[in-house]
């Protein structure tokens, strides 16, 4: 299992879901930031309903935390319509989906979260569902084993996926919209900062809200969570507003540092630099090292690392940089190491 991290981008406690529903926003008009996305769907949402088609079936990918889930429920919203909510993982058999499918009503949104890790059995069961809102299933075995033809309603099918790459291509050529969601820059986490503050009734201060912003690695479920923190400080240790000084000691006690970087982050990069003399190194040796998995890293710690050039991912493995030996004031290793890059 993974070992829970104030920074993880997902969510981990009821009280994380809870302030995550409460704080997210309910139509597009509210969303902040990934601008160009937000254009893009808004033409396609009012394109359908001048025409009164469902959307067609739209991909989001991206690192966890930047708003697939919240778009989803968003969309669902703006089409006046129901959103089915499950996982890849979750969905273990062709039966799980059958009942699903079979309930949606025309125009209804299914969301299936992580969809890279639906297995094979139940992908291709959803094929013809995409494509042709159809089912078919086999009944009976041996010699009177027939295909029968289910007809569903036109539905809209919303996948999110962390690794598009790890995607089959018949499933993405199944999608007719596709969207990237990027981390956010500092500018558009400090409007949300204010924007939750404003909704959870704390008070935030221009420099309180840029200090949480600046240190929530570009993802508002993660600018949300530490704004929590600073609250909770706030309320017991000062007076009741935030201000720079007080987001930074109360992310200071939380082990953040000044660029949002937490222990599992540091762990893993020191693992790089300490143990393997700067990488490079496979992603299987630094996971064992550390005794996480492999995955956890992949989808948790490196994207944000990759982002801000702290790791560069070569054929021969993981490799810190320069900016990362600068943050961490080490020395680089002179040696060979690095030629072999
Ligand atoms: N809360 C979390 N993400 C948000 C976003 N993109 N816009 C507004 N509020 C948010």
């Amino acid at each position: 299992m993974a070992r829970e991290r104030l920074v993880t981008p997902k969510p981990t406690t009821a009280e994380d879901e809870h302030y995550n529903w409460s704080l997210r926003p309910k139509q597009l008009s509210e969303y902040i930031g990934q601008r160009k996305l937000v254009e893009k769907l808004a033409l396609s949402i009012k394109a359908a309903l001048q025409r009164g088609d469902p959307l067609e079936h739209i991909l989001f990918y991206g690192p966890a935390g930047l708003g697939k889930t919240t778009l989803a429920h968003i969309i669902a919203r703006e089409m006046n319509s129901k959103l089915i909510s499950t996982t890849g993982p979750g969905l273990t058999k062709p039966g799980d989906l059958m009942g699903i499918l079979t309930n949606l009503k025309e125009g209804d949104v299914l969301f299936i979260d992580e969809i890279h890790r639906l297995n094979t059995v139940v992908e291709e069961f959803l094929y013809p569902a995409m494509e042709d809102f159809q089912i078919d299933f086999l009944v009976d075995s041996g010699p009177h084993s027939r295909l029968i033809k289910f007809k569903l309603e036109r539905f809209t099918l919303i996948g999110a996926t962390t690794r598009a790459g790890l995607l089959s291509a018949p499933m993405r050529d199944r999608f007719g919209i596709f969207h990237h969601l990027d981390f956010y820059p500092k500018e558009d986490l400090k409007k949300i900062v204010k924007r939750s503050a404003k909704l959870i009734g704390i008070d935030i201060d221009e420099l309180g809200a840029e200090e949480v912003a600046r240190r929530s690695r570009g993802t508002p479920r993660i600018a949300n969570r530490l704004l929590r923190r600073v609250r909770d400080y706030c309320q017991v240790k000062a007076d009741g507003k935030i201000t720079a000084e007080i987001s930074n000691k109360a992310l200071k006690i939380e082990g953040v540092d000044d660029i949002g970087l937490d222990d599992l982050d540091r762990s893993y990069l020191r693992i790089i630099t300490d143990y393997y003399n700067g990488g490079p190194v496979g992603i299987e040796a630094i996971a064992s090292t550390l005794n996480e998995e492999a995955d956890t890293l992949q989808d948790v710690v490196e994207p944000y690392l990759l982002k801000i050039g702290f790791v560069h991912r070569t054929r021969k493995g993981r490799v810190a940089s320069d900016r990362c030996y600068q943050h961490f004031k080490i020395s680089m290793p002179s040696n060979r190491q690095r030629e072999l890059l």
